[in-house]
């Protein structure tokens, strides 16, 4: 599996999309169109995305019961992603259901990766004890849902780098493991909690790191990009 950048497509209309990666044109780019993008725009986004050649993680989040994750997933993959998710949180029967409904979905082509999110990396320690009520250290709880995953057949989580180590110690090292909560040196951490550098998370193993803000709010987002991907690349090697 190769490992890679992934740009988080924070914007709330598919001018601003357009907007932002004009200056990219030709880079193959992989793009994650989340929430706010998605309810906006629908597929229709996906489409002109994929027609620019681009890879696509949708991040949804996916938190229900099991059969209505399975028939959700089971559209997702028509949509022709290359990477979906699901909360971790929902259990081990629905991030089954969630994989069983990309592969109906899928019918033969190749089925999207499906990923869970462990704990978001805007989660504190005090939160996850005192208002999401689970007990411990982040750590701890991250490796125990990354397990969950692994157990439902996920192709891997979503977690901090600072936890990927554990990850891969708990479930191997093919596990994959998608990393939001970077920051350059000097960046603002805004409403991240568990952040840490692109040559850093590449360090600690991730095979993927999400970046938003540190990319979408620069002066110049290609430079800060290849900013990027070059810290990211020279740790890979
Ligand atoms: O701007 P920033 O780099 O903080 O954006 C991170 C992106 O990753 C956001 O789109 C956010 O929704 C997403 N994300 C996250 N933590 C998770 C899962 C997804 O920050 N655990």
């Amino acid at each position: 599996m190769e490992k890679d950048v992934i740009i988080a497509l924070d914007f709330a209309s598919t001018n601003e999309v357009k907007e932002f990666l004009q200056p990219f044109k030709g880079e193959p780019l992989y793009v994650k169109v989340g929430m706010e993008l998605y309810y906006q725009t629908g597929p229709a986004l996906l489409e002109w995305l994929k027609q620019e050649n681009y890879r696509i993680f949708l991040d949804l989040k996916l938190h229900d019961i099991p059969n209505t994750v399975k028939k959700a997933m089971q559209g997702l993959a028509t949509l022709g992603v290359d990477m979906v998710n699901v909360h971790a949180a929902g259990g081990i029967s629905m991030m089954h259901a969630a994989k069983e409904g990309l592969e109906i979905g899928a019918s033969g082509s190749h089925r999207p990766l499906c990923i869970a999110v462990t704990q978001l990396t805007s989660t504190s320690k005090q939160v996850m004890n005192e208002e999401i009520l689970l007990a411990g250290e982040v750590q701890e709880i991250v490796r125990a849902y990354a397990t969950h995953a692994k157990q439902a057949g996920l192709d891997g989580v979503v977690s901090s780098a600072l936890e990927v180590p554990t990850i891969k110690e708990a479930c191997g090292q093919p596990f994959l493991t998608v990393t939001p909560g970077i920051r350059l040196l000097g960046d603002a951490t805004q409403d991240q909690k568990r952040v840490v550098t692109p040559d850093k998370a590449c360090q600690l193993g991730s095979d993927f790191i999400v970046v938003g803000r540190s990319i979408t709010q620069a002066k110049d987002p290609l430079a800060r990009y290849r900013e990027v991907k070059q810290l990211w690349e020279d740790n890979n090697q």
